[in-house]
C-alpha cells in the first residue's frame, strides 16, 4: 500500500489500533515493541486474520525501529497503563522516559512523519515527543479529546435514547479530572445540550466523562481502556491520511491561542495531510474560558515537574 503507519507500543491500546488501521486499509501497518516476540506475534496473527476480515494491508511486528523509515504516521502507545488507585499524572516518570527513547529513535528513523501520542499523563508526553523530535508543531498532536468526547457522546445518546450518530461534542482541556466538556458545543441533531437536558443531569452526565478513564480501571483492575483510545486515534490518523480536514478536539502546541502559550492542550483542530492545519477558534463564555485555563495551569504544573523525571530505556518493572 502507499501508506505506511508505525504503532509503537504493542500492548492492548497498540495491538487494537493495528487491527483497526489495517481493518479499514489505511496503509501497511508497522508494528513496534521493545519485548521479542510480542510485536511479531501479534503482527502475524493480525495477518492471519487478513484472509477472513478482507483487507490487503501488511503488518509486520518488530522491534526494530528501521521498519519505521518512510511512516506517514507514527502512533506512540508505548508507556505502562494505570492501575485502580492511579491517576494518569502518576505514570508521568516512567512513561517520560519511555517516551524520550522512543520518539528519539522515531525521530531519526522517520523525520518527516506526524506523531500522534497516546501515552499517558497525554499532555505532557505530548511535551516530550515535541521537544525530544524537534518537529514542527503541526506534525505533533496527542489523542485525548476525542476519546473524552466520544465518552460523553456515549452518554448523552444513551440518555437520551438516540443513535450516537445524531450526537456530537465538544471537550477541551488537558486529559484529566479537569478536562473540559463543552455542554453548549454538544449537540443533538443539532440542538444544542442545555435545551434538551436538565441541568443536573448535565452534571452528572460531564462527571462521568471527566471519571470516564477511572471507572474502566476501576472495572478492569490490571489496566486501562483501550477499544475507545484505539478508536480515537485511528479516527485521527484517517483524517489526515485521507486528508479529510475533520475538525477534532487534540491536544495541541498553542503558541497564544485561548490566551494560552507554551503548552499542550486540548482545542478543535483541523486535521487533514499536513497534520494540524488550523486551530479553531470557539467562542467561549468566561466561566467555559476559566475552566479552561484552570486545566491549562493543572497542565502546566505537570508538565514543568517534567525536568525531574528520569531517562529511562530498558522494559516496564509492571
Ligand atoms: N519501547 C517500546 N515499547 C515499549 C517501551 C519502549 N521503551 N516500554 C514499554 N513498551 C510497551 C510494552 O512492552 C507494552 O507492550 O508498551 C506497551 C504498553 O502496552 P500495555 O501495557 O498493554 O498498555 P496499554 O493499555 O496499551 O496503554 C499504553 O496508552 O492509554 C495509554 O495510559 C495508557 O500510557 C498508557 C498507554
Amino acid at each position: 500500500m502507499d501508506r505506511k503507519i508505525a504503532v509503537v507500543g504493542a500492548g492492548n491500546v497498540g495491538a487494537t489500533v493495528a487491527q483497526r488501521l489495517a481493518e479499514k486499509t489505511l496503509g501497511d501497518v508497522v508494528l513496534i515493541d521493545i519485548i521479542t516476540g510480542v510485536p511479531q506475534g501479534k503482527a502475524l496473527d493480525l495477518t492471519e486474520a487478513a484472509p477472513i476480515e478482507g483487507h490487503d494491508a501488511a503488518i509486520v511486528g518488530t522491534n526494530d525501529y528501521e521498519a519505521a523509515a518512510g511512516a506517514d504516521i507514527v502512533i506512540i502507545t508505548a508507556g505502562i497503563p494505570r492501575k485502580p488507585g492511579m491517576s494518569r499524572d502518576d505514570l508521568l516518570t516512567t512513561n517520560a522516559g519511555i517516551m524520550r527513547s522512543v520518539v528519539a529513535e522515531v525521530a531519526r528513523h522517520a523525520p518527516e512523519a506526524i506523531i500522534i501520542v497516546v501515552s499517558n499523563p497525554l499532555d505532557a508526553m505530548c511535551h516530550v515527543a515535541y521537544e525530544v523530535s524537534g518537529f514542527p508543531r503541526e506534525r505533533v498532536m496527542g489523542m485525548a479529546g476525542v476519546l473524552d468526547a466520544a465518552r460523553f457522546r456515549a452518554f448523552i445518546a444513551a440518555e437520551l435514547r438516540v443513535s450516537v450518530e445524531n450526537v456530537h461534542a465538544t471537550v477541551l482541556g488537558g486529559h484529566g479530572d479537569t478536562m473540559v466538556p463543552l455542554p453548549r458545543y454538544s449537540t443533538v441533531a443539532g440542538v444544542p445540550l442545555p435545551e434538551l437536558l436538565a441541568p443536573e443531569r448535565i452534571a452528572a452526565l460531564v462527571e462521568r466523562t471527566r471519571n470516564g478513564g477511572a471507572e474502566i480501571v476501576g472495572l478492569l483492575k490490571t489496566g486501562s481502556a483501550f477499544y475507545a483510545p484505539a478508536s480515537a486515534a485511528v479516527e485521527m490518523a484517517e483524517a489526515i491520511l485521507r486528508d479529510r480536514k475533520k475538525i477534532l478536539p487534540c491536544a495541541v502546541y498553542l503558541q497564544g491561542e485561548y490566551g494560552i502559550d507554551g503548552l499542550f492542550v486540548g482545542v478543535p483542530v483541523k486535521l487533514g495531510r499536513r497534520g494540524v492545519e488550523e486551530i479553531v477558534p470557539l467562542r467561549l463564555t468566561d466561566e467555559e474560558l476559566a475552566a479552561l485555563h484552570g486545566s491549562a495551569a493543572a497542565v502546566r504544573e505537570l508538565t514543568a515537574s517534567l525536568g525531574k523525571a528520569k531517562a529511562f530505556a530498558g522494559p516496564h518493572p509492571l
